[in-house]
């Protein structure tokens, strides 16, 4: 069973092939900062991006400083500790691989975007000082935290509650924070600025669908072993939790346009996070409960084109070592 207390280190016979292939198949997505390029988000930074546009950018940047090192935070504490597949913690090995990939990205970000020392070390301090980007922060300290005495998941109620924390940062933090901060991305790459991060985000894009689905596999595998845990209750606590992520991130969208962006608004963005909601909970095998599309016409380009950015001047492929040009694409070229 997979929330055993007893380390299981066998892979043979194995009982979980599933995660063992996620994990192959996630060593196909490697890359490294080396390939990003920001210089052109620098011109545009100075030149082309509105005041209005610079405090958005800014909140972001805030917000990723701190996201991914919560995020890897919490899969070591937890999803490593409880989840007892060898399989899956091979899995995880990668997702932190990953996740400090991302640190180190948002890290070049701060670098690259914020010039005064004094303003970087505020982008660091925001998930402690600006009150949008700290509830985000005390959203996903309120779930890691409620299962720090769990040192065994010996009963049905802490295996509950495992359940709830790794569903909370898979469907609301990784699911909605983040999806929601690349929205934004999106949406200023539509109006043709800041195409190093456009880049970067395409990764990283990917590499969180990745971990969403690796933490679904998870939950999906608990319900095999554990159905009793999936009561009418957890549905409902559940769908409490996303309603709150959604308000906790509408109030950084708030924050985030509060000068006003033409083309964004929180109306727009609670529509495109109640769709994002409604995907995770049919990921989850519940009901849908919003039932809404999705309002981003840029953002469904992204779902289309999930392995090729026609954007950029350069192309990196999904699996590492295919960089080509845009002139060599042909769509003979194997993914
Ligand atoms: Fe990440
Ligand atoms: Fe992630």
């Amino acid at each position: 069973m997979i929330l055993d207390t007893d380390l299981d280190l066998t892979l043979r016979p194995m009982k979980y092939p599933q995660f063992f292939q996620m994990y192959r198949n996630s060593l196909k997505n490697i890359w490294t900062t080396d390939e990003l390029d920001f210089s052109v988000d620098f011109e545009h930074l100075r030149d082309r991006i509105s005041p209005k546009e610079a405090h958005l950018i800014k909140r972001l940047v805030a917000f990723w400083a701190t996201a991914d090192n919560i995020v890897a935070h919490n899969l070591v504490l937890n999803f490593y500790k409880h989840v007892n597949s060898p399989e899956y913690r091979m899995f995880l090995g990668k997702q932190l691989f990953d996740e400090m990939l991302h640190v180190e990205t948002y890290l070049l970000l701060v670098d690259n975007y914020i010039p005064d020392i004094n303003e970087r070390k505020e982008a660091f301090d925001a998930y402690k000082t600006v009150p949008s980007v700290q509830a985000k922060a005390d959203f996903c300290f309120k779930y890691m935290d409620s299962i720090n005495d769990l040192d065994k998941l010996d009963t049905p109620e802490k295996r509950k509650q495992f359940v709830m924390n790794l569903i909370c940062f898979a469907a609301c933090v990784e699911g909605l924070f983040f999806f929601g901060s690349f929205s934004y991305v999106y949406f200023l790459r539509s109006k043709g600025l800041l195409p190093g991060l456009a880049t970067a985000t395409n990764w990283i894009f990917r590499d969180e669908s990745m971990h969403i689905d690796g933490a679904m596999g998870a939950v999906a595998a608990i319900k095999v072993d554990y159905p009793e845990l999936f009561d009418k209750k957890l549905e409902q606590d559940v769908y409490q939790m996303l309603a709150e992520a959604i308000e906790v991130e509408l109030k950084f969208c708030e924050d985030a346009l509060e000068m006003g962006v033409s083309g964004m608004s929180p109306v727009l963005m609670r529509q495109y996070l109640e769709f994002c909601a409604d995907a995770r909970l049919v990921q989850l095998g519940f009901e849908k409960r919003y039932n809404v599309s999705n309002p981003f016409s840029f953002m469904m380009l992204q779902d289309v084109q999930p392995l090729t950015n026609f954007f950029e001047k350069r192309v990196t492929e999904y699996q590492k070592g295919l960089t080509v040009k845009v002139d060599d694409i042909s769509f003979d070229v194997a993914f």
